[in-house]
């Protein structure tokens, strides 16, 4: 018999918004997840008019409040199952605190929260209710990051001494702010985005892939926020200098104002047996270098196991259900992946055997904290003259 369809609730999304479209198409990738409700707008007049306008059938909500409110009187089958939240940063916190006090499991957007209290509210709750959270670290779904992280973590490049992870974009190198893109709008304001621009939009997303694959964390670092594009109020250039909790040293870095560079998000791995290089722009693939030896290429799809270099090849990442190789995934496949680990815990969550999530399938809520510490940490540093800040 074929499983009941899990539903999904919109907080943002409305008219020209972004990342709306890539979460909802992965909603959509599997037939076992819809989308059946939202919140599109602040305004509630606003809200019910792009909500009526949507491609396909939407039951409307004039806020996030009513929409939790009114899902929760409807029975299980019916109501949503679980809240998407993809409004700015700055709209985070209050949606998904009231989805978690009702006992909605949550999908929300990157950074997590604006401020770190927030942040670890939102941790307490999701440990007292032990209710599904994942944050829309989107790389992290990927099969090439996935495998990666059996890579480094399984010792295969020995001891890590160097990382270097970066998202490097170009989209601000101007005022593109003044020219009525939205997006680029809120991100410039500390009210709407938090206290850091471009550390906070994608060096959280840096932070993410480090830790993901290599299992180690920051312990301390020094901070360098710039701003090139002249009033901007918030970094478009965020370089951080990290120690990590094994001794090995990282750099987790981006910039929005480097020309030529659309999604540049990468990692390079250092350890004292090889290197492993990873590159968002190219996600079908992952580069090991060993010495002396000719480049290995790694492919979704072309793993054989123990060839050599790799040993055992976890059966999760040889058997992806997804389309043969060769045939590009990208993006909108890695949201899939998500989502469809989310709505996994989300049905664990219903009948009773959720065991909580361990990070090794998407990012937690606690990621999410850990993201917001790092840029409370990179914010110190750069305001007292780069000194060494713990996290
Ligand atoms: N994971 C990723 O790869 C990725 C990529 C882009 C953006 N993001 C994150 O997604 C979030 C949204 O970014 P975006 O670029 O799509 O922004 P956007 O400006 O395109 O869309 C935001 C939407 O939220 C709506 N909104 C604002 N306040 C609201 C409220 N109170 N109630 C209901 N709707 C409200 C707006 O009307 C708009 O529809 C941000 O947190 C951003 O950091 C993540």
């Amino acid at each position: 018999m074929s499983k009941r369809i899990v539903n999904v609730g919109l907080v943002g999304g409305g008219a020209g918004a972004f990342i709306v479209h890539p979460h909802q198409k992965a909603i959509h990738f599997d037939g076992t997840r819809r989308v059946t409700c939202a919140a599109l707008h602040p305004d509630p007049a606003v809200a019910l008019e792009e909500a009526r306008n949507w491609t396909y059938p939407l039951r409307g909500y004039g806020s996030y409040e009513e929409m939790i409110a009114e899902e929760m009187k409807k029975p299980i089958g019916e109501r949503m199952d679980y809240v998407l939240i993809v409004t700015p940063n700055h709209v985070h916190y209050g949606p998904a605190k009231m989805a978690l006090e009702a006992g909605i499991p949550v999908f929300c957007e990157k950074p997590l929260t604006v401020t770190l209290e927030e942040a670890q509210d939102l941790s307490c709750i999701v440990k007292e209710k032990n209710i599904p959270f994942c944050v829309a670290h989107t790389y992290l779904g990927h099969w090439s990051t996935r495998m990666c992280r059996h890579i480094v973590r399984t010792g295969l490049l020995g001891k890590i001494r160097w990382v270097d992870a970066y998202y490097i974009q170009g989209w601000l190198a101007g005022r593109t702010e003044d020219k009525g893109v939205v997006q680029a709008e809120w991100r410039v304001d500390p009210k709407r985005a938090g206290i850091s621009g471009c550390g906070g939009d994608i060096g959280t997303h840096a932070l993410m892939q480090l830790r993901y694959v290599t299992g180690l964390e920051v312990t301390r670092l020094q901070g360098f926020l710039e701003a090139f594009v002249e009033g901007r109020r918030l970094d478009d250039h965020f370089t951080t200098y990290c120690e990590l909790n094994n001794g090995a040293k990282a750099l987790v870095r981006a910039s929005q104002i480097s020309i030529g560079h659309k999604n540049d998000l990468g990692l390079e791995v250092n350890g004292e047996k090889g290197t492993l290089r990873w590159r968002q722009e190219e996600p079908e693939k992952l580069v090991i270098n060993l010495p002396g030896q000719p480049d290995r290429v790694y492919w979704r799809g072309e793993i054989q196991p123990n060839d050599g270099f790799l040993g055992d090849v976890p059966a999760s990442l040889l058997q992806e259900p997804t389309i043969p190789s060769g045939h590009s995934e990208g993006f909108h496949d890695a949201f899939a992946r998500l989502h469809r680990f989310f709505e996994e815990d989300v049905r664990a969550y219903q009948n009773g055997s959720y065991k909580g999530e361990d990070g090794a399938r998407y990012a937690t809520v606690d990621d999410g904290v850990v993201g917001i510490a790092f840029l409370n940490a990179a914010v110190e540093s750069n305001q007292s003259d780069h000194k060494w800040v713990s996290m």
